[in-house]
């Protein structure tokens, strides 16, 4: 159940993190454990996993804000990253990154600008949620996209 913020409750997050061992060595998985169960972590979620794991939550929001990957604010259905680091940038990758930006709804696909995602040998690459895409172009992203959004 989430409150008027879209904050999962204590008891969800709690729940969520069930699998997790309670020690710090395992920060990053509970982080990527609540980002796949939820989408984002919110600062009350921080709190929860904070009270969890026993470290201050200044620390846990600098782990997740650290990481591209670990949203710390609300994001669409679907985020597609997309690598604009040099030899992505040489293919095209940062025009790649501002057309797509430009033809989604943020609410609907957010598109972040993304380091190396390491396959640079088949620049410019992009990851759509879990899915890494190669050789990108307009319309290998724009049917990876929508295979996301189950259009
Ligand atoms: S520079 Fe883009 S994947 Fe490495």
């Amino acid at each position: 159940m989430t409150d008027d913020l879209g904050h999962m409750s204590d008891r969800d997050v709690r729940a969520a993190l069930a699998d997790v061992p309670a020690d710090r060595t395992y920060l990053l998985p509970a982080l990527w454990t609540l980002v796949e169960r939820f989408g984002w972590i919110s600062p009350a979620m921080m709190a929860t996993l904070s009270s969890v794991m026993r470290i201050p939550v200044a620390e846990i929001y600098g782990v997740a804000s650290f990481y591209a990957l670990i949203p710390v604010s609300p994001r669409g259905a679907v985020q597609a990253h997309i690598c604009t680091d040099i030899l992505c940038q040489l293919q095209n990758g940062e025009r790649l990154w501002q057309e797509t930006s430009a033809e989604w709804a943020p609410q609907k696909v957010t598109v972040t600008a993304a380091h190396c995602l390491g396959r640079c040998e088949h620049a410019p690459a992009a990851m759509v949620g879990s899915a890494i895409v190669v050789n990108a172009t307009p319309d290998t992203l724009r049917a990876q996209i929508r295979e996301a959004l189950d259009e």
